[in-house]
């Protein structure tokens, strides 16, 4: 990648919509909106909300399903200037085998990024909250595919499950995912206090943004330290980065790449504005490369 900024699932459009406010070959990569077998419309509006330090969102993963995709926007990848990740979400492993599956002959495509923060049709658990369903359906898609690498997008919380986040990162490697993002939103709610209703029509939703990066940079730190880094897997790391300084926390937890999700709401060109400070951070820093500091945190 020409850059380690790369444009988060779900905030930067089907695919290059962002091109018409920046140069998408100066980003590391882009990520997909979630792809879900059939067509959907999303949660009724109010579907985002901001909070003092971040968003909250229940967009309901709106997207035009893998038919529609594959058609009409997976042949613009091959000529998309920089590295295409497919995010993928399901409501059974069924169905994210077969989306996999369409995703991993698109040309051009190099990255598979499965959203596995969608509850399963049979247990009402997240897959990623359950160490089983989880371990079946990325063996399941890892056997699938053969020209994608995938990586497995965790959630910072789980709820319902007394599983770690390490405990789930290992799951996913150890069933055959190349490499992690972390994380998902952290579930959030917001109240009218005149109307005393819900803000989102969902009435709970995902929080991001400033609020979150915190949280993420102990999870990176967690999972690199405590395996990763000695099994050599990489890890995406997405919450709150709207300066160069997020940016580098990440890289010195352990994070290979880093997400820009809110930050592109605020303003659409912060991940080419932070890869410029993440070049000074090197030079100062006396490396050659930023991946000289992945990892780097002195603990
Ligand atoms: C409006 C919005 C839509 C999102 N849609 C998706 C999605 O479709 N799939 C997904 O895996 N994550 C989705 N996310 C989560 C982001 O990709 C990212 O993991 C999260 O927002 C944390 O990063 P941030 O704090 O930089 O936004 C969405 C986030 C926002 C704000």
């Amino acid at each position: 990648m020409r850059s380690p900024l790369v444009l988060a699932a779900g905030t930067a459009g089907t695919l290059d919509e962002m091109s018409d406010v920046l140069d998408l070959s100066q980003v590391g990569g882009v990520v997909t909106k979630s792809i879900t077998q059939l067509p959907r419309k999303g949660n009724a509006s109010p579907r985002i909300t901001f909070t003092r330090a971040g968003m909250l969102n229940a967009i309901g993963l709106a997207n035009p399903g893998l038919d529609e995709f594959v058609k009409s926007i997976a042949p613009r990848i091959a000529t998309t200037p920089t590295t295409v990740i497919s995010s993928i979400a399901g409501d059974s492993i069924e169905d994210y085998v077969n989306i996999a599956d369409k995703m991993d002959q698109v040309d051009g495509l190099e990255i598979i990024e499965l959203n596995v923060s969608c509850p399963n049709v049979h247990s009402g658990l997240e897959f990623g909250a359950d160490p089983e369903a989880l371990k079946e359906l990325v063996s399941a898609v890892s056997s699938q595919i053969q020209s994608t690498k995938l990586f497995v997008k965790l959630s910072p919380i789980t709820v319902g499950t007394p599983h770690t986040i390490v405990d789930l990162a290992k799951v996913a490697i150890d069933s055959g995912a190349h490499g992690l993002t972390l994380t998902n939103t952290v579930p959030a709610m917001g109240i009218d206090v005149i109307t005393r209703k819900p803000i989102l029509s969902n009435t709970t939703g995902g929080l991001s943004g400033p609020a979150i990066h915190p949280i993420v940079v102990r999870l990176v730190h967690l999972v690199y330290s405590q395996f990763a880094q000695e099994a050599g897997i990489p890890i995406m790391a997405a919450g709150g980065v709207t300066r160069w300084e997020d940016a580098a926390e990440f890289i010195l937890a352990g994070a290979t790449c880093v997400q820009i999700g809110a930050g592109s709401f605020a303003n659409p060109r912060t991940a080419i504005k932070i890869t410029k400070g993440l070049d000074r951070w090197v030079q100062r820093m006396s490396a050659d490369n930023v991946s000289d500091l992945i990892g780097s945190v002195v603990v």
